[in-house]
């Protein structure tokens, strides 16, 4: 059964600097943000009552505005307290958090240099995309035909709602034939990741994963590269390229969402979900869980 839709829901949401009922958190139509996709995010989850890594993912929003041309008219600290403030008045403990801020209405041009900033806070339950048992049978990617942008195409750093458009896209055209995401190369034609998720590869025992030099290098994958060092496994980030997808043994995501995923296929290429994955995978959660 679909879930609630998002507009409509229970709960608090933080607006603006307050905290206003779900329903009542509207932006109008004519917001510069919605017609030129100048908004930027965070997703983070909480377990037990934390956010996972929340002072990284704060760092990476303001960056983001930064890259995009605007400043946040709020401190890190205060979108932090938001954040955890939040999560007790809607009393929820293991949850996601999405912090949003977006160019307002003032100006309806390309230009809109005095537009108000506005910035929203929502935390939701979302559980894991998938069952433990779908989860470890690994997910089934299609290959997009949709290429991620050179960094002197667009703010490829930062996590921005306009560089989206092509993640939905690629994630439908998969959806439709029935696979659960899709892998995108970059603008040269090398593995890039996933629809909102990095991608990493096991060869020879080794972990292989592409330098994000044109995509988000996520909290995740930072974290899963120092989980997989302090167990003395070998982390090569390099240009991969599509030739070498058959090479591989494993292959698995990262990302706040996604946690730790593997996969079991990437177009016609075929991988195990073997002891390195898993390994990870059980050791994102008891990092995640505070239990490491
Ligand atoms: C396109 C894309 N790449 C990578 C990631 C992984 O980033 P993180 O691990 O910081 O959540 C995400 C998720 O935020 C994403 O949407």
């Amino acid at each position: 059964m679909a879930s609630a839709p998002y507009d409509d829901r229970d709960g608090w949401i933080w607006m603006d600097g307050e905290y206003r009922p779900w329903r009542d958190c509207n932006a109008h139509v004519l917001t510069h943000a919605l017609h030129y996709g100048g908004a930027v995010f965070e997703g983070q989850r909480a377990y037990n009552g934390k956010i996972f890594k929340l002072k990284e993912h704060t760092e990476r929003l303001f960056k983001s505005a930064e890259l995009l041309g605007y400043e946040i008219p709020y401190t890190q600290d205060q979108i932090n307290d938001a954040c955890m403030e939040l999560l007790e008045k809607n009393k929820l403990v293991d949850a996601y958090c999405r912090p949003i801020v977006w160019r307002g209405s003032e100006m309806m041009g390309v230009s809109a240099q005095n537009n108000t900033i506005h910035a929203a806070i929502a935390v939701w339950e979302w559980p894991s995309y998938f069952s433990p048992e779908a989860r470890m049978k690994g997910l089934r990617l299609d290959i997009s035909k949709w290429r991620r942008p050179a960094a002197d195409t667009a703010p490829v750093h930062a996590k921005a709602s306009g560089l989206y458009m092509i993640c939905t896209m690629s994630k439908h055209a998969a959806e439709a034939k029935g696979y659960d995401d899709a892998l995108m190369y970059d603008y040269r034609g090398q593995v890039a990741e996933a629809t909102g998720a990095n991608i990493f590869f096991v060869k020879d025992g080794d972990l292989h994963t592409p330098t994000p030099d044109c995509f988000l290098n996520g909290i995740t994958r930072q974290t899963v590269i120092e989980l997989a060092k302090k167990r003395q496994i070998k982390v090569i980030e390099r240009a991969i390229m599509p030739e070498e997808l058959e090479g591989f043994e494993q292959a698995f995501l990262t990302g706040s969402a996604a946690e730790v995923t593997p996969l079991s296929e990437i177009g016609p290429y075929r991988f195990e979900v073997g002891e390195i994955t898993k390994t990870l995978m059980l050791d994102y959660d008891a990092l995640v869980k505070g239990e490491a």
